[in-house]
């Protein structure tokens, strides 16, 4: 039986994902002691590989990967056929809308700018609420766009909230939560059937055992 393979997004989302799996029993010391190498084993039946979020849902959609852990603000955005089986309830945040402390970022007439890394979850919320604004895709730090006076707004992921306070922003409105799911692809599904419903039930018996965030 070929090993089952789970891709994990690098940084925010790597150290819950590594402590649940070690939780159900699956060492990932060498996840842990890793350097610079991006396919690790864990366990004797599985390996992950480390890819940044957008990638994950392309491996998994490709199948190259069977499995994948990723923030439901890259499913939102990125969309993709795959499964999305879990709410890992983990990496909790929100989408937000967000622009300087005390300014009414939409008050006035003309067509307002709004910075984003999510230009499909922007696009997708201001066309519900009826209003037509320029999108510019920033790449990080999107922060910086209505200090800099590029855009009157942001739509961005807010976790603590210090990122924006600390800059002189706040959030306007509320888009929606966020937290990881683990996905899968289609034909693993089939193909890996019995493995991946073995660890589905695993990750929601200690999911089930974890204290609420
Ligand atoms: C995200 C997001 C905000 C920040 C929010 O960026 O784009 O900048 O986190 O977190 P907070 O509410 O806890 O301050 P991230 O740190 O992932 O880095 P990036 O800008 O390089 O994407």
């Amino acid at each position: 039986m070929s090993k089952i393979r789970i891709a994990l997004t690098k940084g925010r989302l790597e150290k819950d994902t590594v402590q649940l799996l070690q939780s159900i029993g699956y060492d990932c010391t060498q996840v842990m002691e890793k350097g610079r190498r991006l396919i690790l084993p864990v366990g004797d039946d599985m390996e992950v590989v480390l890819a940044k979020a957008a990638d994950v849902i392309t491996y998994v959609e490709h199948g190259v990967c069977d499995l994948g852990v990723v923030g439901k603000d890259t499913i939102i955005e990125a969309g993709g056929n795959f499964y999305e089986i879990i709410d890992l309830g983990f990496g909790k945040c929100r989408f937000a809308v967000a622009g300087k402390v005390g300014e009414d970022v939409f008050s006035g007439f003309g067509t307002k700018t709004i910075a984003t890394k999510y230009p499909n979850v922007a696009r997708r919320h201001f066309e519900a609420r009826g209003m037509d604004v320029n999108i510019i895709k920033i790449e990080g730090s999107v922060e910086l766009a209505p200090l800099l006076h590029l855009a009157d707004a942001i739509v961005d992921i807010v976790e603590t909230g210090s990122t924006l306070r600390e800059n002189g922003l706040e959030v306007k409105e509320e888009i929606c939560p966020i937290s990881a799911r683990l996905i899968c692809n289609i034909a693993s599904m089939k193909l890996h059937k019995d493995s991946i419903e073995k660890l589905v039930a695993e990750i929601e018996t200690a999911l089930n055992n974890t204290p609420k965030g």
